[in-house]
């Protein structure tokens, strides 16, 4: 594994499992969790949308694993910050995840008119200390510039949709100038694109001996964004996590990068509504 350091000291993994729809059942789901934990996962992305914090949690009390040694994200849904509602929405995840801490709390989307506000009561999760870093996700640079205007805790991480259909170097320098960490959503583009399919990508595993998906996974890594590949099953978790132990050339990074062509599998964070 490689690990980043987030703008407050904390350690990040570079490579983490989504678990949006990671299983139909929270039986389905324990599982899953509990074979990602087996063969070497310590970062963990959930949501209250994604509705499985309870049997994650579950999972990763019963896993052994001592609680230092797991990175779990969680997010707060717009509904909630509609409602003026986000202690109370932090309080329902920690009670579902059932863990003493999160490492990282996340706004899912930005919610208009709302960027400040909302992060005003995110920085009193952190000032709690049951939050280790907050953080956004899906927020553009002028939803980041209103926000850091305004900060006493700037934001630690901003999770975006990001795979080489949609490159988003302009969003990642920015973020990286003010201290703020990309993660990668959708890093295999969700299995909505072609990408995985395409010829660039198998020439250049071809190289190594790794998959397509295994060469946007390290590509993500080498240009400093984390990433969170969802997988259910044990074959492509472990498949997914076998990223380093190749270095892709600037050439080959080019290459890669030169598949953008902005675009989304899902919404623009410009036009999202709650
Ligand atoms: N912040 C946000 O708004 C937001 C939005 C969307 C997602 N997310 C987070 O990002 C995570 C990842 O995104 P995602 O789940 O949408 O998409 P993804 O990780 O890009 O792709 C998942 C799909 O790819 C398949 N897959 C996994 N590994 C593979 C491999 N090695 N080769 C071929 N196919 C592979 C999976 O199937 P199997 O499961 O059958 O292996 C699944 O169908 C989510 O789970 C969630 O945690 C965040």
């Amino acid at each position: 594994m490689e690990y980043t350091l987030l703008n407050n000291g904390i350690k990040i993994p570079m490579l983490g499992l989504g678990t949006y729809r990671i299983g139909k059942t929270d039986n389905d789901v324990y599982r899953a969790i509990r074979t990602a934990l087996d063969v070497g996962y310590r970062h963990i992305d959930t949501a209250t949308l994604y509705g499985n914090e309870a049997p994650i949690g579950k999972a990763i009390r019963e896993s052994g694993i001592p609680r230092e040694e797991i990175f779990i994200t969680t997010k707060l849904w717009g509904d909630d910050v509609v409602k003026d509602a986000v202690p109370q929405a932090f309080d329902r995840s920690m009670q579902l995840l059932d863990i003493d801490y999160i490492d990282l709390y996340l706004v899912h989307w930005p919610v208009k008119n709302k960027l400040v506000s909302t992060w005003r009561e995110m920085e009193k999760i952190y000032a709690s200390g049951k939050a280790k870093a907050i953080g956004l996700s899906n927020h553009l640079q002028h939803h980041l510039e209103t926000i850091l205007e305004e900060a006493n805790i700037p934001p630690a991480v901003n999770q975006v949709e990001m795979h080489p259909y949609v490159v988003l170097d302009d969003l990642v320098g920015f973020c990286a100038e003010n201290g703020i960490i990309c993660e990668a959503w959708s890093p295999l583009g969700s299995n909505k694109i072609p990408l995985l399919k395409e010829q660039v990508l198998q020439e250049i595993g071809g190289r190594y001996g790794k998959s397509t998906a295994q060469v946007v996974l390290r590509w993500n890594l080498q240009r400093g964004v984390i990433a969170i590949p969802k997988s259910s099953g044990k074959e492509r978790q472990q498949a997914n996590l076998d990223i380093f132990d190749f270095e892709l050339t600037s050439e080959e990074m080019q290459f890669i990068r030169s598949l953008d062509r902005n675009y989304r599998t899902g919404i623009h964070p410009d036009e999202i509504t709650f």
